[in-house]
């Protein structure tokens, strides 16, 4: 697994302009106005330029989320952030932590918010300087070969109550090793009816899928539960509408960098579908034209995070080789795209998928002590799977209802290790009882 690659500037999308910097920072003005003004115009000019990271804080955020990586957060602060719309990209100060010691700077590509590597300052060279070693000497030693490395993701087992869209912000970049999800269904249910059209539903979902690209490893995968979706008719004289979400989602994957690898189907028993009344005319009166298939199978599409590197080079790179001996898949498998698994219900969420389907993607596309990520987590069902395979997870959920499921219910999946899951934006559960 890979934590950090070095990124590829986006090419321009806007004419280059010169900044005309002494019209913003007066040498006379005062320390704060000449910080504010700056500050203004950072945003100014993110925001002109439809920047993905628009702000200080957003900026100030990413790179604090690669500082993690290396656990360098507590030793080092930030200077002022400023944006360079000449090359499209934030640069972000790098101070030792408590003084003004300049020791390095992040930068960021401003359209795609990733860090781009082979601008900022390396790890090794931060820390010598923090140790006040000889960085030229430090960095000698540490460069071996030209291959990315691959690191050990620091992430930890994570619940986030949030929108994924945010909360993704908050995570650093290639810290998650595969990502498996069902979105949530465009107007397939009253609780659902969150989007204006189906056009703002997409977006929301390429935003989501944008910032997952992100996070996610180089080379790894992303594997997607969707089906198309059935809007009910409002009155006997109107039509009921079906609308091919997974086509528009495969779209939306390649727009964001992600390579097709396939498309398994999941196959219901038969009579599963029937609940939907499609096919229920047909049956009774048998005329042309009228026949409308009943619904058994939903797609569970499988992308890449593109990379020129071939699925070995995931395999050979892999920082944790006896992870990759003991994640064999021995035995029997499917040798198809047609996954016969019976649908799962909850009795307080809709749509939950079963824990049968998540613990197929995992084993297939992921190895042990990985960190699995479900930016819509519903009751958990991901997290479940993970663990019980010896990965990590990261469960994102937007309603505080299922993330209350998630924590009533994890004690009796992960059992005494609930109490070192991270929970962010919500109460860690009570977990007195389960340690006696
Ligand atoms: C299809 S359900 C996932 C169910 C899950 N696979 C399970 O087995 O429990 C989609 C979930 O996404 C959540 N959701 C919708 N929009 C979200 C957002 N922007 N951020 C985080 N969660 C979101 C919904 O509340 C819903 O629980």
């Amino acid at each position: 697994m890979t934590m950090v690659k070095e990124t590829k500037r986006k090419p321009s999308r806007q004419p280059k302009k010169q900044i005309n910097r002494s019209s913003f920072v007066h040498e006379d003005s005062p320390t704060y106005l000449v910080y504010t003004r700056r500050k203004q115009r950072a945003s100014t000019v993110a925001a002109s330029r439809k920047y993905a990271v628009e702000f200080v804080s957003g900026a100030k955020s990413i790179a604090s989320g690669w500082l993690k990586t290396f656990s360098l957060e507590k030793a080092v602060g930030f200077g002022l952030p400023e944006v360079d719309d000449r090359y499209h990209i934030w640069r972000v100060p790098l101070v030792k932590s408590g003084t003004k010691e300049r020791i390095g700077e992040v930068v960021i590509d401003a359209y795609t918010s990733l860090v781009s590597v082979s601008e900022t300052t390396a790890p090794d060279v931060i820390e010598a300087r923090l140790l006040g070693r000889n960085p030229a000497e430090k960095l000698a030693r540490c460069t071996s070969g030209n291959s990315t490395q691959s690191l050990i993701s620091f992430v930890r087992n994570t619940v986030i109550l949030g929108d994924s869209e945010q909360a993704l912000l908050d995570m650093p970049s290639q810290s998650v090793d595969l990502i498996f999800t069902s979105p949530p269904y465009y107007n397939a249910r009253p609780e659902y009816e969150d989007y204006l059209s189906y056009e703002s539903y997409l977006l929301k979902m390429r935003r989501i899928i944008h910032n997952c690209h992100r996070v996610l490893g180089e080379g790894r995968f992303f594997v997607m539960n969707v089906s198309p979706v059935l809007i009910r008719r409002a009155s006997r004289n109107e039509a009921s509408k079906r609308i091919a979400v997974p086509f528009d989602m495969h779209r939306i994957f390649i727009e964001e960098g992600f390579d097709f690898i396939d498309d398994i189907h999941w196959v219901k028993p038969e009579g599963a579908g029937w609940a939907t009344g499609r096919g229920r005319r047909f049956a009774a009166d048998r005329q042309p034209l009228q026949y409308k298939a009943v619904p058994i199978t939903e797609y569970v599409l499988v992308y890449r995070k593109h990379t020129d590197k071939l699925i070995d080079w995931n395999i050979r790179n892999h920082p944790d080789q006896r992870a990759v001996k003991e994640s064999k898949i021995t035995g029997e498998y499917d040798t198809t795209n047609l996954w016969r698994i019976h649908p799962a219900f909850h009795s307080e969420h809709p749509a939950v998928f079963p824990i049968e389907l998540a613990k197929r993607v995992i084993k297939y596309y992921s190895f042990k002590n990985d960190v699995v990520l479900d930016p819509f987590a519903g009751t958990g069902t991901v997290g479940r799977a993970a663990a019980s395979l010896s990965r990590r997870f990261v469960l994102i959920e937007n309603e505080p209802k299922y993330i209350k499921i998630i924590c009533t219910e994890m004690p009796d999946w992960l059992g005494a290790a609930t109490k070192d899951v991270l929970f962010v934006g919500c109460q860690t559960p009570d977990t007195a009882s389960i340690l006696l």
